[in-house]
């Protein structure tokens, strides 16, 4: 291919680790909310072998899914997008046995796709759980919104699934084996290095450049977290009380960007579409609209940093890497 590509959409990935906390209700507010703000936005179900995001759009048995990607029947992402609103397209997914566990190369060939997609904003619905196909595509997203319930699995499992992202990036900074080496080492039971704070403390003096090259990436990590099902202002309080624990472990910013109670509007039924995208008379309607602005509003450049934004080609460099690579993150 030749002539100069368009750099990829802003990417929002909407995880949580746990399964049930809200992710594929948030996924499709949000997305309807971008939309209204007149952004091109096409939101991704991938949450491989547990695709459900159809449905909440009114459609039982979409036409076409991820698995014809996958089978290479097209070969990138625009003919699975179905229009669902205005200026909002959906590629449905595939709960296919299997595509919960792709390969490294169809990982890639995925991420690659979403990255060529011709649209202002992707919205990944990543689904539950910490495999590698959770963590890649949440860590190459430029905003990382992890969705947390009041209660400990919950947190627990955001967290979780943070920390693997934080690894799996940190060590995909290394530029050859010797400095991928000494983040292994510094990571695993060599040292006592659990946080990364204390992971910088042991590669500094060793490597003061790449360690410099791990703050700056996690410094604009581009995380949020959202509060879902909250009950009353303790709740918020307690979840708030996430960020600094986060930021002393992981050196990764992750403020509370929206806050949504438990509400009839978005408590879904066994109808295909039913109860789970909000009207204008819902509460959870205009936090939507503000977690929409706020993501739009936020600088793109300074996000991918520097070198990408000069680049403003590619998907981050070290995603190229990832390809067939097994390890635990
Ligand atoms: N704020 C809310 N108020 C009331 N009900 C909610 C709220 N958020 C989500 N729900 C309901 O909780 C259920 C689970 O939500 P959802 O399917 O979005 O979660 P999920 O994290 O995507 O789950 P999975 O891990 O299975 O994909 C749905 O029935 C949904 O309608
Ligand atoms: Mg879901």
């Amino acid at each position: 291919m030749s002539g100069p590509r368009k750099p990829p959409p802003r990417i929002v990935a909407i995880a949580g680790g746990k399964g049930g906390v809200g992710k594929s209700t948030i996924a499709a507010n949000l997305a309807l909310a971008i939309g209204r703000l007149g952004l091109r936005t096409v939101i991704v179900d991938a949450d491989l072998g547990a695709a459900n995001l159809h449905t909440m759009f009114g459609a039982l048995h979409p036409e076409r899914t991820l698995a014809d990607f996958f089978d290479q029947r097209v070969a990138d992402l625009a003919p699975l997008v179905t229009q669902v609103a205005p200026t909002v397209g959906l590629v449905a997914g595939t709960s296919r046995p299997g595509s919960a566990n792709l390969a490294g190369i169809q990982r890639l060939r995925l991420l690659r796709a979403i990255g060529h997609l011709d649209t202002d904003v992707a919205i990944l619905d990543v689904g539950a759980g910490t495999s590698f196909n959770v963590v890649d595509l949440v860590a190459a997203a430029d905003h990382k919104l992890f969705v947390m319930t009041p209660s400990l699995p919950s947190l627990h499992n955001a967290y979780a699934l943070m920390k693997a992202c934080v690894h799996r990036v940190v060590r995909k900074l290394s530029h050859d084996e010797t400095e991928q080496g000494l983040i292994d080492a510094a990571l695993g039971a060599e040292t006592k290095a659990r946080t990364i704070p204390q992971l910088l403390g042991v590669l500094r003096p060793l490597d003061a450049y790449l360690a410099d090259r791990i703050v700056d990436t996690l410094l604009r990590f581009g995380v949020g977290m959202v509060a879902n099902l909250v009950g009353n202002d303790a709740d918020v309080a307690a979840l708030g009380r996430m960020s600094p624990l986060i930021y002393d472990h992981l050196l990764v910013h992750a403020p509370l960007v929206a806050t949504l109670r438990r509400t009839g509007a978005l408590a879904g039924g066994l109808r295909a579409g039913a109860g789970t995208l909000t009207s204008h008379a819902d509460e959870s309607y205009a936090v939507f609209a503000r977690l929409a602005s706020a993501i739009a509003g936020t600088d793109l450049a300074r996000l991918r940093g520097e070198q990408r934004a000069a680049l403003a080609q590619t998907l981050p460099l070290w995603v190229t890497r990832t390809a067939g690579e097994e390890q635990t993150p």
